[in-house]
């Protein structure tokens, strides 16, 4: 018989994270770990960790500090806390991990945690903390259960199909903990989107570094991209969402700008980053595209799929940005006009070509830079969801809301959308998608009439 253990994962990070976390629990429930929402009584912690700016690693460190006292706690009353900390910090700083907190018990990256048997196994037999954080040559994706172990249910789901970075962007760590830029085979892919929607997830977003980088061989043996695979999974009967994320400029080609008129599926809502409006600073950061071109790309969506929305990511005080290049920021910003946009400040990171860069710019700017940048951009969001008003938007409904007789989906925007009604009226609207007409905008959500029941009322 199994024996049974108990697992906490806690995430940080991006979207690949969350996916990650989830197939780490995978590979761990046929040794009988299962998963628990609180780290009390877990037998193992798992940390899956973001290097992405900063703070993520010194809030790795104030975390395992606090796990330090529950680990001794635990061994004093004669039992024992597996501790382990995975994803990019660990690829990125294994070796500074085990030094700080030698209590550690196992670290490995994200391109190894198919090994976790093996690791723990490693630590019982030794003792000692396991470290891996090799790039391996075998593909984890090969070596991962091919049926998900957790509950199913999710009305929403990740799908990996395109990991890693060849474009090294000089802000950047991801090409160097993620490690260069693959592509998961266009059968896979379609496999494992079945068997998701096969478990009940109506929306599915494909999640890569690069994700419009995709590329693989159909099963007819031709090279297919991104647009060619979302229209093959936009064929799977039950799956009525598709997003994709993160994409790159560089690599939004005619066809996938093609696909956001023809799949209805497609979701008319696009992140793509820009980092910077300035064309000098793009050229620093090794961006490889021009304003001009983004503002292209821009138009030919919009072209493509009128109602489309965009949100972005932005860096501020990137080394030698001047006050007259943050303005053509905020200038592409009120050209462009975002519905949603995450905001940082440049944060040098250790191995990176920027970190090293003259012209850094003080904190204090920095700071004054993305409070005017986040000002922007947060009267651009209220704006977008205030032009919502009275639309009939399309509403996947995902569960109840917080309030008695309220239910929440969301919105081809990714908005929250709360829809009152008697008690339990809604109830088989969950996982249904239906057209909705919004009433008002809130600050992170809308409320909504279903058209259906207006049409009845
Ligand atoms: N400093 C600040 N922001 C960064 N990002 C990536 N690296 C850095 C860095 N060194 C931001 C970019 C990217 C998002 C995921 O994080 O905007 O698109
Ligand atoms: Fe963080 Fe980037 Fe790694 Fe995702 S890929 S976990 S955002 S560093």
């Amino acid at each position: 018989m199994r024996v049974a253990r108990k697992l906490h994962i806690v995430t940080w990070g991006c979207q690949m994270n969350v996916y990650d976390s989830n197939r780490m629990a995978d590979v761990l429930a046929p040794l009988g770990y299962a998963s628990v929402p609180s780290p009390d009584d877990a037998d193992m912690i798992i940390l899956n960790t973001c290097h992405i700016r900063e703070l993520a690693a010194e809030k790795l460190f104030s975390e395992l500090g606090r796990l330090r006292s529950l680990k001794d706690a635990r061994e004093r009353r004669g039992e024992r806390l597996v501790l382990a900390v995975a994803g990019c910090v660990a690829q990125a700083e294994g070796a500074e991990i085990l030094a700080r907190a030698p209590y550690v018990d196992l670290v490995f990256g994200p391109q190894t945690y198919h090994r976790l048997p093996e690791m723990i196994a490693r630590a019982a037999r030794d003792g000692g903390p396991v470290i891996d954080t090799d790039f391996p040559a075998e593909p984890k994706f090969d070596y991962l259960p091919r049926t998900a172990a957790r509950p199913s249910g999710g009305l929403t789901a990740f799908l990996t199909i395109q990991e890693g970075c060849d474009k090294f962007c000089s802000f950047c760590v991801v090409p160097y903990t993620r490690g260069a830029e693959a592509s998961r085979p266009a059968a896979a892919v379609i496999a494992e989107a079945r068997r998701l929607v096969a478990e009940g997830a109506r929306e599915i977003t494909l999640l890569g570094q690069n994700v419009n980088a995709w590329h693989g061989d159909g099963p007819d043996g031709s090279r297919w991209g991104l647009s060619r695979l979302i229209r093959e999974l936009a064929g799977i009967g039950g799956l009525l969402r598709l997003r994709y994320t993160t994409s790159h400029p560089r690599d939004m080609d005619d066809g996938l700008i093609a696909a956001h008129a023809e799949v209805p599926q497609l979701m008319p809502f696009l992140h793509l980053p820009v980092q910077s409006g300035a064309n000098r600073v793009l050229a620093a950061m090794n961006r490889r595209h021009t304003v001009d071109d983004y503002i292209d790309i821009v138009a030919r969506l919009r072209a493509a799929r009128p109602d489309i929305a965009l949100s972005s990511d932005f860096i501020v005080g990137y080394p030698g940005e001047t006050e007259i290049d943050f303005e053509a920021t905020l200038r592409l910003i009120r050209e462009v006009r975002f519905a949603a946009a995450f905001s940082f400040k440049y944060s040098p990171r250790p191995g990176t070509p920027a970190a090293s860069a003259t012209g850094q710019i003080a904190e204090p700017e920095k700071d004054r830079r993305l409070q005017a940048l986040q000002a922007l951009l947060r009267e651009q969001q209220a704006a977008f969801n205030a032009s919502c008003v009275g639309r009939v938007l399309p509403v996947l409904f995902t569960g109840h809301g917080r309030h008695p007789g309220q239910i929440v989906g969301r919105s081809p925007y990714l908005q929250p959308v709360h829809v009152s009604a008697e008690a339990g009226a809604f109830e088989a609207l969950i996982g249904e998608e239906r057209s909705v007409t919004i009433a008002a905008s809130h600050t992170n959500s809308l409320s909504a009439i279903i058209n259906e029941e207006r049409l009845r009322a």
